[in-house]
């Protein structure tokens, strides 16, 4: 199982449509993917599902198809994580359900960091729980990639999606406050990473633990308020930066050697704004590259989702890459 986290604790960066779209591509591309909606918000599966799904999957009372199911148990102190339930949505995709209630879990968490290096077992599986429910989703979808979507915040949640994280890309948008959240990323990561393998010099035995690696993959440019398709010259100069801050912050080294803005070898991609397709794929509740004439995709539009389908299927094959995935 190859895990793959997209984050950044800016929010509003395209994280949740990225992970989205990146899944069915990669399904596309004939990878057995699961989704994996960490965020409380549950924006993705609000993607994924429509109104009447969610009534099921949210009933009056409690929800075990959901991830906050498979905590409940360690939320009630009466065991471990419950098997999950995994959404199919395609042959090749599924989806582990969100929740609101997931936000129950931070205090829990925050609990369970300080205990586990104590060696407490209660601790452990609590901290591991995100990593063993994605382990056994995986498993029972012969699953080889799980991505995964957060929220943005630095939070007890977020740790422990993290250190199950094998690798994380970082979405962002060119401006102060994406290039600020970056510089908060790096030291973050490895401090984490660090403390984590601290905490498994005293793991429990026989329990399936996250390794905490965390290896920053790269970065992926959300463009936005292009003019006449042509990038503006804020947009240009906050770029410019981002190589730069990338290098020092986030791998904690000298920004040495660096090549302009989307030629440094750690831009995955620069996403364009999809305008009125972002909007349109939500309301047909598939990603924007299946979009059909019937859907609304007519003319120009039909250009613009034949591109997308391009982009998209690049940057599926420059992170598979850069993540050692291989692709049929
Ligand atoms: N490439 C794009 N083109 C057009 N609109 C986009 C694009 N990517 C994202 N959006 C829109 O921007 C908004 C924010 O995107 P998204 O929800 O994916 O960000 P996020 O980082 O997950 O946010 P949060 O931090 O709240 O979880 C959404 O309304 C989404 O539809
Ligand atoms: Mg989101």
């Amino acid at each position: 199982m190859k895990t793959i986290v997209f984050f950044n604790n800016k929010g509003g960066v395209g994280k949740t449509s990225l992970v989205y779209h990146l899944s069915w591509m990669y399904a596309d591309l004939g990878i057995s993917v699961v989704a994996c909606d960490l965020d409380p918000q549950a924006n993705l599966s609000a993607m994924c599902l429509d109104e009447d799904r969610f009534e099921e999957l949210w009933p009056e009372g409690e929800h075990r198809q959901t991830i906050l199911g498979c905590i409940q148990p360690i939320l009630d102190g009466t065991g471990d994580i419950a098997s999950p339930h995994v959404e199919e949505l395609d042959d090749n995709l599924a989806l582990i359900v969100g929740d609101l209630g997931l936000s129950l879990y931070e205090d829990r968490l925050s609990d369970a960091w300080p205990r586990c290096h104590d060696g407490d077992q209660a601790a452990f599986r609590a901290t591991s729980a995100f990593y063993r429910i994605m382990l056994q989703a995986a498993e029972a979808r012969e699953a080889e990639l799980v991505l995964i979507d957060i929220g943005p915040n630095l939070g007890a949640i977020n740790r422990a999606v993290l250190i199950a994280g094998e690798h994380v890309v970082v979405p962002l948008t060119p401006d102060l406050f994406s290039i600020q959240g970056l510089k908060n990323l790096g030291p973050t990561f490895r401090r984490w990473s660090l403390e984590w393998s601290d905490r498994l010099k005293r793991r429990p035995e026989g329990l399936p633990l996250p390794q905490g690696t965390m290896h920053p993959a790269g970065y992926v440019i959300h463009q936005h308020r292009i003019r006449l398709s042509r990038p503006t010259k804020a947009f240009d100069r906050w770029v410019s930066r981002i190589p730069g801050v990338y290098r020092r912050f986030v791998l904690d080294e000298e920004p040495v050697s660096l090549l302009p803005g989307t030629q440094d070898p750690f831009c995955l991609s620069l996403i364009k704004h999809y305008q009125s397709l972002m909007p349109m794929a939500m309301e047909a509740r598939k990603p924007i590259f299946k979009l059909l004439p019937a859907d609304g995709a007519i003319g120009a539009h039909m250009d613009a989702v034949l591109s997308c389908r391009k982009d998209f299927e690049d940057l599926a094959r420059r992170i598979a890459q850069t993540c050692g995935i291989p692709l049929p």
